[in-house]
Parts: C-alpha cells; structure tokens; sequence
C-alpha cells in the first residue's frame, strides 16, 4: 500500500479593507468567523485551524483611500478593533498587507500568467466600466494581488463573503497556470463561504453596507448608536397587532446580540403584539452594548499603551515574511529567477 501522505496543516487566511471603521455587518459577516477560525487555546472545542493568517489590506484600500492620514489612521484602528474583538496574536498572525514585500513581488510573477479577460471578467471593475466610471490598473490587476495575497502563505482556507469568492476561483486559476508551467510550486486554496450572520440589516432595513450609509459602527460611543438604533425604520402597522419576528430586521438585529432565552421572549413578544417598536429599540441599544463591552474595555486598555499595537504589528510582519519569503524563494526558483550555485538542483517544487 502507499504510504499516506500526512496531511497538510490547515491554514486559514483572510484580508479586510481598512476603507471605513468596522461595522456590524463587518463583524457578524467576517471578523467574527476569523477570530473562531484561530487555532485554539488548550482545552478548547471547536474546529479551528491549525494556523491563521489575518491582514489588514492596505494595499488594496489605496484603490480607494487617497488621503494618506486617514489611511495610517484607518489601519491604526482596523489593528486595535481585532484585537480587542478577540483576534489573539498569539494564536493568529496579525499583519499589514504592505508590510511584506514579498507579495507585492510574487504579485508581478502571477501577472505573467495572468490572461486579461480573465480580469476582464471580474467584478469589481466590470461594475465601474459599465457604469461607464474610470477604473485604474490598481482596479483591474487587484485580484492579482489578492491571488498573490494568499498563495505567498500555502493557505488552504480562505474565510470569505460571497462578494469575494469570484476572487478566490482567479487565485486558484492562476496557482494552476502556474503549477501548470513550473512544477507543484503553489497550494490550491479553498474559499469559506462565512455563513449565518452574513446577511446583517442596516438601519434601512437593506444589507448593512457602507455604501448604503446605513451601518452602525462597533466602536461609535454608546450615545452616537443609541442614536441610529432610534432611528431605524419600521412600519408603521399599529402597537396592539400581533407581528411576525421573521423577516423584521429590528428583530433580526436583536436576534443577533440577545442571549437564547431574550431573544424566545422578543420573539413571543412580537407573535402577541401590544408593544412599541421603541422597546424593542431601546432593548437592542442594551443587548448590543452588553455584547461589546468587553471588546470596549480591552480596547481602551490597548488604546492607553500607545506602542502595543505597532510591537503586535511589527512581531506579525515578521512572522509573515518568513513565510512568505519561504515561498516566494520557491516561486523564483521554479520559474528561472534564481541563477548559479543556488539554483541547482532545485526544481522549486514544494516538500
Ligand atoms: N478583497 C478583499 C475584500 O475586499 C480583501 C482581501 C485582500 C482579501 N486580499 C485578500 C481577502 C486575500 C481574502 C484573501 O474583502
């Protein structure tokens, strides 16, 4: 019989835009997956992976952020919101995306196998063409950098919204061209489809979306959420009417903070009617800041150590680009970038 070969470590690795502070269609809809993707602490239950990488994506925010202040601040924050979410660098690599050059380097190696319609087809600048808006080369090759993004760390799994699994079928197709050409040099990754809280309502009652202006932050002051809690829309159907909780996004915001036996109470609550979506407002503002309010404390004790989070970033971008430069080595070689006394008799090929 052949010898088993032993498995691959699993290796999750997502990126996230700093284009805005976090919101709660963030959280519910990513972050949270990430953070219970992290390898887990000894005695733990849960299916983690075996290693997991999280960056924060600079690079591709400069599509959009072109003010150079407000991107070091927006990547700043985007680090402190992790970690006092619970992303653990311990347990998880903790980078920023431009902190490793060695992507950037690999993205232009996976650019000579990357054929044009193939970005042609991609979303993001498929959208800003037929809306007839200028899209810049940044645009167009971003899934080149993503593709190089997650392949520069062998990962296997990659936590994602639908929006982005377009993204991960051009990596794995541009890993095979690779491959294809030089030998088993790229691991094939797998898209995560981030389930259950993906579909957070806005304020509006729409997806909750920075482009719908209908977001509320995780990390606004308390007053500033009341506020737009107080203000999310509702139908005007009268207080004694018995109501359907489903399908109610006030509700479905409720479910999303409130304990088990709460959130049976609101649903009961809804089914006998005779209660004002004011309470149910007010309730939510409560469930919600109960929910952070650990996360708020272990950031405003971040937040007092000024150099934490740049030591936490740094010890990160070290740990990435070891990996990285790891399989980038692997890739030169492959592909004839390596001359002399180093390059013989290695073919580039994974071990
Ligand atoms: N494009 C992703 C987004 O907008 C962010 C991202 C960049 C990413 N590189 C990645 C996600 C690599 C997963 C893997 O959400």
């Amino acid at each position: 019989m052949a010898p088993e070969t032993p498995p691959r470590p699993t290796r999750a690795l997502s990126g996230i835009q700093p284009t805005g502070r976090f919101h709660w269609g963030n959280y519910f809809g990513a972050i949270r997956q990430y953070i219970d993707l992290q390898p887990a602490p000894p005695g733990r239950v849960g299916q983690p992976a075996d290693e997991a990488y999280y960056f924060i994506a600079d690079l591709h925010a400069l599509t959009t952020v072109r003010d150079p202040d407000r991107l070091r601040s927006l990547v700043h924050a985007a680090a402190l919101d992790l970690v006092a979410l619970g992303l653990d660098p311990e347990r998880a690599v903790l980078y920023v995306q431009s902190d490793v050059p060695e992507v950037t380097e690999l993205t232009w190696l996976l650019m000579t196998v990357t054929p044009m319609g193939l970005l042609e087809r991609c979303h993001a600048y498929k959208d800003k063409k037929t809306r007839g808006l200028p899209a810049d080369a940044g645009l167009f090759t971003y899934p080149v950098l993503m593709a190089a993004d997650i392949l520069a760390y062998d990962a296997t799994v990659v936590p994602v919204g639908e929006d982005q699994v377009q993204h991960i079928e051009v990596c794995r197709d541009l890993a095979g061209a690779f491959n294809h050409l030089y030998g088993d040099v790229f691991t094939l990754p797998k898209a995560r489809l981030v389930e259950g809280g993906a579909k957070v309502p806005g304020t509006d009652g729409q997806k909750m979306s920075k482009s719908y202006e209908n977001t509320i932050e995780v990390f606004e002051e308390p007053a500033v959420q009341k506020k737009k809690i107080m203000r999310i829309t509702t139908d005007s159907r009268p207080m004694e009417q018995p109501k359907d909780p489903e399908g109610d996004h006030l509700y479905e915001l409720f479910a999303l903070f409130a304990p088990e036996a709460a959130r049976l109470q609101m649903a009961e609550l809804y089914r006998r009617g005779g209660f004002g979506y004011g309470e149910v407002k007010k309730a939510l503002a409560e469930a919600a800041a109960a929910f952070f309010a650990d996360a708020r404390r272990r950031r405003a004790e971040l937040e007092s150590d000024p150099g934490r989070i740049d030591a936490i970033l740094a010890a990160g971008a070290d740990r990435a680009r070891a990996k990285a430069g790891e399989v980038l080595a692997r890739a030169k070689r492959a592909c004839g970038l390596v001359r002399g006394s180093k390059a013989a008799g290695s073919t580039g090929r994974r071990s």
